[in-house]
């Protein structure tokens, strides 16, 4: 049954003109009532990451068509405010993530699948990225089958769903790779310990790895301690470079996060034999290594190697994501709240985009839970 929302005016948000440097402000969204399909949300968080810093930076983002601005943020967490006609399964103060990536207009083959991270076309939308607005303001509305439904003990941690489901997709594919072989990877590495790295550490000790994760932080900093909590061993790269420590080591998975693209052709020299290492990072920049490209090819042609690269996520690594958050509620529990190390309100979205390098993630508390 539709349930009004009985709002239908303006609410707070922030706006940012793409292609513009240092360009957000605080502005007034229209706040709609859901329409048939869709639901009325009320923005609970919402996590900053490297994109959103881009974003503002005015080197990536795009606006809806036909508006000159753009809402960022992308990575939230949600409460059910009000239910559109002909929605199922949600109630209202049931906790929801919109998801991130929308089929392009064209319907590509995997678009029409439910796998737009596979788009094939490049014209799909990205919520606060890419041609329609995200989640930093204070409600929004949404198709109902592109909200996924966390369990109210999520609450605390639920705003990781969508950086995981980043996660679960590039180990998902990982994995696809190195099923040909017939025999589970056991020894992982991350480079990075940001979000994306220590989840993928998380992930990859619950799938029985062993994981060693680099960053370039002191093995006493807040990071290397998280990284341990979660059963993985912490190398600071700057006192114990890989090619020292892991000396011994080479590695069947390797998932590169740390977005310095040099470190990636370090990394790929220590896989092993029938090795697959997954890009995560989306660099920005213009590094130039030197680099003994005979070496590597045939390094990679003589052990099966496989490089490969992997954004975005569809419904089921969202989901895959929630599973795993409410695991490790039991498993870990305390772990995965660790992870949010800045809290800042709405107005204040750009002090969520300073970079702490003992800080991992930072969320806009867009309303009180
Ligand atoms: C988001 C992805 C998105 C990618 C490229 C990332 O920050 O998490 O959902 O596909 O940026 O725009």
């Amino acid at each position: 049954m539709a349930v009004e929302n009985p709002r239908d005016a303006m609410c707070q948000a922030i706006q940012v003109t793409p292609g513009k440097a240092h360009s957000a402000r605080l502005g007034l969204e229209p706040t709609l009532a859901p329409k048939r399909g869709e639901l009325g949300l009320k923005v609970l968080l919402c996590g900053i990451c490297g994109t959103d810093a881009e974003i503002e930076r005015g080197l990536y983002g795009e606006a809806p068509p036909g508006e000159d601005h753009l809402v960022p943020g992308h990575e939230s967490l949600c409460e059910v405010e009000a239910v559109g006609e002909a929605v199922t399964g949600f109630r209202p103060g049931d906790l929801v993530v919109p998801i991130v990536r929308r089929p392009c207009p064209e319907g590509c083959e995997p678009c029409k699948r439910g796998r737009w991270d596979m788009c094939l076309t490049g014209h799909y939308a990205e919520r606060g990225i890419a041609r329609l607005h995200g989640m930093l303001r204070e409600h929004l509305t949404d198709d109902a089958e592109h909200c996924v439904h966390l369990p109210p003990e999520l609450r605390q941690v639920g705003v990781l769903v969508e950086p995981l489901s980043i996660v679960e997709k590039a180990i998902e594919e990982t994995m696809v790779v190195q099923s040909r072989i017939g025999i589970p990877p056991r020894r992982a590495l991350v480079t990075g310990a940001g979000p994306i790295g220590i989840l993928a550490a998380m992930v990859l000790r619950s799938r029985g790895l062993a994981v060693d994760v680099l960053d370039q932080r002191p093995v006493d900093s807040p990071k290397a301690e998280i990284v341990r909590a979660s059963g993985s061993r912490y190398i600071d790269d700057r006192t114990q470079p890989l090619e020292e420590s892991a000396k011994d080591v080479l590695y069947d998975l390797v998932l590169e996060a740390s977005g310095y693209a040099p470190l990636v052709f370090r990394a790929l020299r220590r896989l092993g034999r029938n090795g697959a290492m997954v890009l995560t990072g989306v660099t920005a920049g213009h590094h130039t290594i030197e680099l003994d490209v005979d070496a590597l090819n045939q390094e990679m042609v003589l052990e099966n190697q496989v490089l490969l690269g992997s954004v975005n996520a569809a419904r089921q690594h969202y989901e895959a994501a929630v599973r795993d958050l409410a695991a490790w509620q039991l498993s870990l529990p305390g772990l995965a709240e660790r992870l949010i190390t800045s809290r800042h309100p709405l107005a204040q979205f750009e002090a969520a985009l300073t970079k702490d390098p003992d800080g991992i993630k930072s969320v806009v508390e867009v309303a009180a839970s």
